[in-house]
């Protein structure tokens, strides 16, 4: 278990104090090329996007403006586009581009490693 007291990834500050070791998602084949796929760890729902042969995004997987996983949502390589209101996200960065979504999504380490994903999530 690795013990930080602030972890950053791409420009954002998690806090929190604790993140989890490298956790096992899926084999990358289970990711489509340019395309999204919904996680779930411990109670909390993530999304991981896939923007070329070996980029990998993770963020947080509801959108921030109301309860809808953006991991259906459309993708075009940089930015997710919410399914319900289309409220769009960076997802190298989680930044919300504009209304109606003011809130950013966390973001998260993401690693490929023999053909495995992995991401660090917060304890
Ligand atoms: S629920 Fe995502 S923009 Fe409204």
């Amino acid at each position: 278990m690795l013990i930080v007291k602030i972890y950053r990834h791409f420009g954002k500050t998690i806090k929190g104090g604790y993140l989890s070791d490298w956790i096992p998602i899926c084999p990358l084949a289970d990711i489509p090329l340019v395309g999204a796929k919904r996680f779930d760890h411990k109670g909390e729902s993530y999304a991981i996007f896939r923007q070329s042969e070996t980029a990998l995004f993770a963020t947080s997987g509801y959108c921030t403006h109301q309860r809808v996983h953006l991991a259906d949502g459309e993708f075009d390589g940089d930015i997710i586009t919410c399914p319900k209101h289309q409220g769009s996200f960076a997802v190298k960065s989680g930044c919300a581009l504009g209304a109606p979504v003011f809130k950013d999504l966390q973001t998260f380490a993401v690693k490929l490693e023999d053909g495995m994903v992995y991401v660090k999530l917060p304890l």
